[in-house]
């Protein structure tokens, strides 16, 4: 099913601005010309195949990695120009679901949603604290399993659990790289709800990063289609594949189990 329009969505205002932006490794030229707005209060999806970018994208966005060339704005501020503490102040509005982002195995559910916001917010009361994680846990779905280990959660528990933690510390924006990956069918479902409810309930801009078409329709305010290192087309998803090129119609034969 596709996403009923936003209306929240304000288009006057941009939380991302990226024009004209090249990387290259070596001789491997991953982006080449990446033009891409984010309005604030809008999900877009990032579509592509693997290996075109898409990661690296969301690291050039994030700071993890400077672009060769152009220009990339968040919030206001050009990533690769901050010094380390400037970055360090924006990627605290910044929220990141990565693929890498596992849970401390050894800490309950309760502490690792503690963690983050201890070390970040040391002005915080004991109760203001505890109704912060009673919060983000009842936005996932998971107050139940507060003082479970990670062990004892499903995947897809681990996976809400992880942006429980992102969310307590309330980000202006969400980066979701393959929020969906290595999940069954149903969890994939929950998953792109729970995108959904984070974006109303906590006000967030979101970029997420897939290339699972039922996750991009889902999700998705808007579409970004990536192609050999530039966005050969954006727009709603029905927009984006009613077209008739070829590499869109291809790669939507190729991926698109509904
Ligand atoms: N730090 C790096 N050094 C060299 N090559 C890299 C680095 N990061 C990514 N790449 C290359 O850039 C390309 C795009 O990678 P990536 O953004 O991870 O793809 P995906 O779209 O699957 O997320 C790949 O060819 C990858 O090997
Ligand atoms: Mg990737």
């Amino acid at each position: 099913m596709e996403k009923p329009a936003t209306d929240r969505i304000n288009e006057k205002e941009a939380v991302i601005v990226i024009r004209n932006v090249y990387k290259s490794f070596g001789n491997n030229h991953v982006l080449r010309g990446i033009d891409l707005d984010l309005y604030r209060g809008e999900n877009v999806v990032v579509l592509g195949r693997s290996g075109t970018g898409k990661s690296v994208l969301i690291k050039i966005i994030s700071g993890l990695l400077k672009q060769d060339s152009g220009t990339v704005k968040v919030l206001g501020q050009e990533v690769d120009r901050l010094n380390d503490r400037q970055l360090q102040e924006l990627r605290l509005k910044l929220g990141f679901s990565f693929q890498s982002s596992a849970l401390y195995d050894s800490m309950t559910v309760r502490e690792n949603l503690e963690f983050p916001l201890v070390r970040n917010q040391k002005h915080l009361s004991r109760k203001e604290v505890e109704d912060a994680i009673d919060r983000v846990l009842d936005a996932v779905g998971l107050i139940q399993t507060k003082h479970q280990m990670p062990s004892e959660l499903s995947g897809g528990q681990r996976k809400r659990i992880g942006i429980a933690r992102t969310l307590i510390l309330r980000p202006e924006i969400m980066l979701y790289d393959e929020p969906t990956a290595g999940l069954d069918p149903i969890t994939c479902i929950e998953i792109n709800n729970l995108i959904n409810k984070v974006q109303e309930e906590f006000k967030t801009s979101s970029i997420i990063i897939t290339h699972d078409l039922t996750c991009a329709k889902a999700t998705g305010d808007r579409v970004a289609m990536l192609l050999d290192g530039k966005f050969i087309k954006q727009g709603t998803f029905d927009e984006v594949f009613n077209s008739n090129e070829e590499r869109i119609k291809s790669f939507y034969n190729y991926n698109f189990i509904e």
